[in-house]
């Protein structure tokens, strides 16, 4: 791995937006700011790029990566549309929605990116700086989570330079995302299959389709030999702090993640306390789940208790990153 690069923040103005086209044109790698989490993206069509990113994030590069485009005219360039697929882009993009779909004959991404599959996973970002990028560029940019592999997503432009400084080229820093989960991937092959609960509730795709979506198998998710979406192996969101689900006590070293009213008991004697949303707003508890992860972490607690949160709407999201953030630790 080629570490000491030297890596540049800016405010995500103009003139970096500028920047940032040149260099992903250039192969460079460039993190900035989707509404969901901050993505690392390289050009879809450079491999030799996609090799750099992958190396970056320390990736298993059989785990395939999403094309981001500006607008559906876009994606129909690298993928095959059927009658669902174009009612559901239609519906939801931009926006935290990523569709698994053929890939088109003339889909200009690298093997690399797509992992030898012959689908394709495509979304089109909602974030103003993610539509200025790839306007700028105006190409296909194939971008992860901008964290190491294995680590919490980064939901402001501080967590990825903690994460990748000194790896990649350059960083945006739009501020913090405003939905925190990632976004929700549906593969549109011969049905629609949910493959990763995230920022797109479950609830608005099934009112779109007019019926529901089948549930994965909690084991599904949690193979790591045969991930449905390559990707989501068990333990991906994984802070270095044990995490213990369900609490409904707390012991004096362990630090809580709450939700709601923390009447807990054993709450004002933890280690740490934070609450990923006091009124119990899902939203603004996506929005906070991985800050609040990472500042637990650093905290020397034990174990991050965390409380139960309703598996609702975007709670089935939260639930699904919770549940991966204590797998088999
Ligand atoms: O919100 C998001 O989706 C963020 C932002 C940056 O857009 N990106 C993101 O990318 O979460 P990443 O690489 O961390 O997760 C992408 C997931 C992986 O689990 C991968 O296995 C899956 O998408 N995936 C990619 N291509 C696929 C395909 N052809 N079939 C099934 N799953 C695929
Ligand atoms: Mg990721």
């Amino acid at each position: 791995m080629k570490l000491g690069l030297k890596t540049q923040i800016l405010p995500a103005d103009e003139a970096a937006v500028a920047a940032a086209g040149r260099c992903l044109a250039a192969g460079g790698l460039v993190a900035f700011p989707t509404e969901t989490v901050y993505g690392l993206g390289a050009d879809a069509a450079q491999a030799p790029a996609i090799a750099r990113l992958y190396e970056a994030k320390g990736r298993p590069a059989f785990n395939p990566l999403i094309a981001h485009v500006a607008d559906i005219d876009a994606a129909r360039q690298i993928a095959r549309f059927d009658a669902t697929a174009i009612r559901l882009a239609e519906a939801f993009w931009p926006g935290p929605l990523t569709l698994v779909l053929p890939k088109a004959a003339r889909c200009r991404v690298a093997e690399l990116a797509t992992a030898g599959l012959d689908t394709v996973a495509i979304r089109v970002p909602a974030h103003p700086v993610a539509q200025a990028i790839l306007r700028a560029f105006g190409g296909a940019v194939v971008a992860p989570s901008a964290n190491l592999s294995g680590h919490v997503s980064p939901t402001t432009a501080a967590h990825v330079a903690t994460d990748l400084t000194g790896r990649i080229d350059l960083i945006l820093d739009g501020g913090a995302v405003s939905v925190g989960v990632e976004s929700t991937i549906l593969a549109c092959l011969d049905d629609a299959m949910l493959l990763r609960p995230g920022g797109l509730p479950r609830e608005a795709i099934e009112r779109v389709l007019g019926r529901a979506l089948q549930r994965l198998p909690e084991d599904a998710v949690n193979d790591d030999a045969q991930p449905l979406a390559p990707g989501m192996l068990a333990s991906h969101y994984a802070p270095r702090t044990p995490v213990r689900l369900n609490a409904s006590h707390i012991e004096p070293d362990e630090g809580l993640l709450a939700f709601g009213h923390a009447d807990i008991e054993g709450a004002h004697a933890a280690k740490a306390v934070m609450n990923l949303s006091v009124a119990g707003d899902l939203g603004e508890a996506a929005a906070n789940l991985f800050g609040y992860l990472r500042e637990l972490d650093a905290k020397g607690a034990r174990t991050i208790a965390v409380m139960p949160v309703p598996h609702h709407g975007l709670g089935e999201a939260i639930n699904d990153r919770l549940r991966r953030a204590a797998f088999g630790r």
